[in-house]
């Protein structure tokens, strides 16, 4: 797909707010246009609540979230992508990724001789630099993949109030089965939620780290380009490549954007995903606190399907890396928003199905086994309502 530059999508924006639209189909040609539309449409809607004021802030967020940043913008020096887009296209998953990397056995070597720059790949080189950053062949190394997750309805997680994730914890903590689940408590106090480790507190901070390891994008709150082999302390952009005003700007895209129409889905299918246990961490009945600054996401329902917990998930899902409090092995309860737009599941992608990913729940060292036990009790049309229910969330 065909992208614009940052300065094109500023000057598309001065032209009028429809210019956004404008400038994708006409650059995706004439056949792709017209069903490429109807997925834009249902994946990436603002909430229908937002005022108008915050639909003009949406639309500006959204042409920066698509814009393709060059050297000219900060670009660099090292960087995995250079659009937010690139790798949450239609604000869901992918097709760009991140490989991260960690020692296999880390009682063996240390972490910062082995990886001194980082656990994160950062494949492309650009404004002077000449050294990308790849996973050095290395036999004590693990490397793994993450896949964006999507990045709508991410509003509503912000809005949950600290007090109801802490009573989830609570109530894991009481549990008798294999689920538990813990907080991610990060050390400024705050509880993390972003990230499939929920090692971030805020969408803001969430995208001043996404513009600086992704996309080696300074910004006021994270001034200095991230460390690489060549010692490169600037790129040709010279100070800060992105101002305090589009992170905001990016802050309120991705806080305006909308859970994707979902099908009702059947009483039964309901009444299975509680019975079989899905929802001890798949939460579906939370609510967004009264004083979260978007009007449209204060006191309303927030059907996000998670517990913003942590669960370790058994050593086969583990990616081998330690973020904020989380540890190799487990992750956040990975929201169920819009999966009917996501090519593969799980932080990884490994599971091509609904079924695998609920069968991947099943390790005997996983929080989930129980669950992923009961699922296969289920007569075959069980499990197959179940499975269509979950697709269509
Ligand atoms: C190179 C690919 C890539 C690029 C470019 C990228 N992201 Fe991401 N994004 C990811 C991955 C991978 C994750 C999961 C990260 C993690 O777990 O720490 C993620 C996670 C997120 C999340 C958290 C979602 C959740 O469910 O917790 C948000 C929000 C987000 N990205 C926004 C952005 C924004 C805004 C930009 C542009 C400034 C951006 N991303 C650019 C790959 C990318
Ligand atoms: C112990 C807590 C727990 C239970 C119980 C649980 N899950 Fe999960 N689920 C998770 C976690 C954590 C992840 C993220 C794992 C990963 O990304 O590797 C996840 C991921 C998923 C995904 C992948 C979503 C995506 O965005 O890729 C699906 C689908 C899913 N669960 C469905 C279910 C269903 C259906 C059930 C009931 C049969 C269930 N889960 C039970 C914790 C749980």
């Amino acid at each position: 797909m065909t992208r614009a530059p940052v300065a094109r999508a500023l000057l598309l924006l001065a032209l009028g707010s429809s210019a956004c639209n404008a400038w994708t189909s006409a650059e995706s040609g004439p056949a792709a246009a017209p069903a490429r539309k109807v997925k834009v449409d249902r994946a990436s809607l603002p909430l229908l609540e937002l005022t108008d004021t915050e639909l003009a802030r949406f639309k500006q967020g959204d042409a920066l979230f698509e814009a393709i940043v060059r050297e000219s913008d900060g670009l660099g020096p090292l960087y995995v992508r250079d659009a937010c887009n690139a790798c949450h296209v239609d604000d869901g998953r992918g097709p760009g990724l991140v490989t991260k990397m960690a020692p296999s056995d880390p009682s063996q070597v240390e972490l910062a001789k082995l990886l001194p720059f980082g656990t994160t790949e950062r494949p492309y080189a650009t404004a002077g630099a000449k050294t990308p950053l790849l996973a050095p062949q290395d036999a004590r190394l693990k490397v793994t993949h993450r896949l964006p997750p999507p990045v709508f309805g991410r509003g509503y997680l912000e809005a949950i109030a600290d007090r109801d994730i802490e009573r989830l914890a609570e109530r894991a903590a009481r549990r008798s089965g294999s689920a538990r689940g813990r907080l991610s408590r990060l050390p400024d106090g705050s509880i993390g939620r972003f990230g499939v480790k929920a090692r971030i507190a805020t969408l803001e901070q969430f995208v001043v780290d996404a513009l600086s390891s992704d996309m080696g994008l300074s910004s006021p709150a994270q001034p200095d380009e991230p460390p690489g082999p060549e010692g490169l302390r600037d790129d040709h952009k010279p100070g800060v490549d992105f101002s305090a005003e589009q992170v905001a700007l990016l802050r309120d895209y991705l806080r305006g954007l909308a859970v994707p129409e979902r099908q009702v889905g059947t009483a039964q299918g309901h009444a299975l995903f509680q019975r079989v246990g899905c929802a001890e961490c798949h939460e579906p009945e939370l609510r967004t606190r009264a004083d979260y600054p978007v009007r449209a996401l204060a006191g309303v329902p927030a059907v996000v399907y998670t517990d913003l917990l942590l669960h370790d998930m058994g050593e086969a899902l583990s990616d081998g890396q330690h973020e904020a409090g989380a540890k190799p092995r487990e992750f956040r309860t990975a929201p169920l928003i819009g999966l009917r737009f996501l090519p593969s599941y799980l932080h990884d992608g490994s599971a091509k199905t609904v079924r695998e990913a609920i069968l991947a729940h099943g390790a005997a060292d996983s929080e989930g086994r129980d669950a992923a036990q009961k699922f296969l009790t289920l007569t075959p049309a069980l499990q197959a309502e179940l499975v269509s229910l979950v697709e269509a969330l």
